[in-house]
């Protein structure tokens, strides 16, 4: 039996399936994002060790109008990837959107089902390699069974890939809940609550911290659906750092990576080494807090966990076999572009890094194109005169920075 939030929540995704998606859209791009990326989870869950020939069964729990469903379906598609992509959510108005986007790309690598995600055990459905969660735990009566749920069906050596909300990027959308929670009660229609939240939204001060908020954009450019989902929710709670680190171990799983990492790493803002001592100190859940609670820009959580007692697996960047990859980057266009001062800027939500570059990293990049091997690049650098041990050494340091971006990351092998 669901309780009353929830009941409300699942018709909330009946009125306004989310997020607000026309399947002709389909035809001129394809929604790319994180989790899961075939690439992240290469290498990410799979430590780029588990060959492209093993068939992926990848599981969207509670995969809504389809966004993360397509992107993984059509990248395996495109790279002629064996597997299935199996899609499960409760909403049908979501169903009949997210079937229809499919229909339009012609993928036939994807299984629909209705249901709740809390049914899986004992379903029939999976084990499944990969599972994807994105933007449904936190609206969960109890997401830790939810959690738990997923981990039921999760193959040995697999992994899952999560978003949940974040507060302190969050801020002014819960003292707005709460208005509206006195204007527009949830018992009320969901067309009349979204009338009442737009006349609100018209009159509220500018002292209201929504008004100041610049990371968040779901009322203004989410159709009705974005402003539902973001004023109107019946339930959303947002997870601090420690909080989903004890979420996620209480499922028995572990934290395999945040993302981006860089932005957990509290090292990227603060160069005082009198802080950088303390931080050294700290355990990777205490920089991932440390690093929120300094930025206070996160607004979301985006993280890859796999089963707590598997080892993580040892990415091989120091093979010459492992063949290294960008994430939507060309690498001979950024080689071309990258600043003299050896950094590369990046921006994180308004929050700007520079990350260190190595002397090397125009040349190396400028190679990476998904296909060369490290050893073949090794091997065109030598040729140029430089050293071996200079390119391992370069690409280290390159690697520090840029995986950490998640953006150079090692394909799976073939
Ligand atoms: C905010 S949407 C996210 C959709 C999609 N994952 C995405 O990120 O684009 C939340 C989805 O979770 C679904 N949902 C909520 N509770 C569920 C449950 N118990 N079982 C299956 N789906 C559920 C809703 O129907 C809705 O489609």
């Amino acid at each position: 039996m669901s309780d009353l939030p929830d009941r409300h929540l699942a018709a909330q995704y009946e009125a306004f399936p989310y997020p607000a998606r026309d399947p002709r859209e389909e035809a001129k791009r394809l929604i790319i994002g994180s989790p899961s990326h075939l690439r992240e989870i290469d290498h990410w869950i799979f430590g780029s060790r588990r060959p492209a020939s093993t068939p992926l069964r990848a599981l969207f729990a509670g995969g809504g109008t389809g966004d993360g469903t397509l992107m993984l379906a059509q990248q395996m598609a495109w790279a002629g990837r064996p597997g299935e992509v199996t899609w499960l959510d409760r909403s049908a108005a979501a169903h009949r959107i997210a079937e229809a986007r499919a229909a339009t790309r012609k993928l036939g690598n994807i299984r629909f089902e209705a249901g709740s995600l809390l049914d899986l055990p004992g379903s029939g459905l999976g084990p499944f390699d990969y599972i994807d969660c994105c933007g449904v735990l936190h609206h969960l009566p109890d997401p830790l069974a939810g959690l738990r749920a997923l981990t039921s069906v999760l193959a040995p050596g697999g992994g899952i890939g999560l978003m949940v909300y974040a507060p302190h990027g969050r801020t002014g959308v819960y003292m707005l809940q709460d208005a509206l929670r006195l204007l527009a009660p949830e018992a009320e229609s969901p067309p009349a609550r979204i009338d009442i939240a737009r006349r609100l939204w018209r009159q509220v001060p500018e002292t209201a911290w929504l008004k100041r908020n610049p990371w968040l954009t779901d009322h203004l450019s989410g159709g009705d659906a974005g402003l539902y989902d973001l004023l109107l929710n019946p339930r959303d709670r947002a997870y601090t750092v420690p909080d989903l680190a004890a979420l996620v171990a209480e499922a028995g799983l572990r934290i395999a990576c945040w993302v981006e990492p860089v932005r957990y790493d509290p090292d990227a803002y603060l160069p005082d080494p009198r802080l950088r001592a303390r931080t050294a100190g700290m355990t990777p859940i205490e920089r991932a807090a440390l690093a929120e609670a300094i930025t206070g820009n996160m607004g979301i959580h985006i993280l890859y966990c796999r089963r707590a007692e598997e080892p993580e697996p040892e990415r091989p960047w120091e093979d010459p076999e492992a063949v290294p990859t960008l994430r939507e980057m060309d690498g001979a266009a950024l080689a071309k572009g990258l600043p003299r001062d050896g950094t590369l800027p990046v921006t994180f939500d308004g929050l700007r890094v520079n990350l260190p570059l190595p002397r090397l990293a125009g040349a190396i990049l400028q190679r990476v194109d998904g296909r060369r091997s490290l050893g073949a690049i090794a091997d065109e650098l030598a040729a140029n005169g430089i050293a071996r041990e200079v390119f391992w050494r370069d690409l280290a340091a390159l690697r520090q920075s840029m995986e950490a971006m998640n953006r150079l990351l090692l394909a799976a092998p073939a």
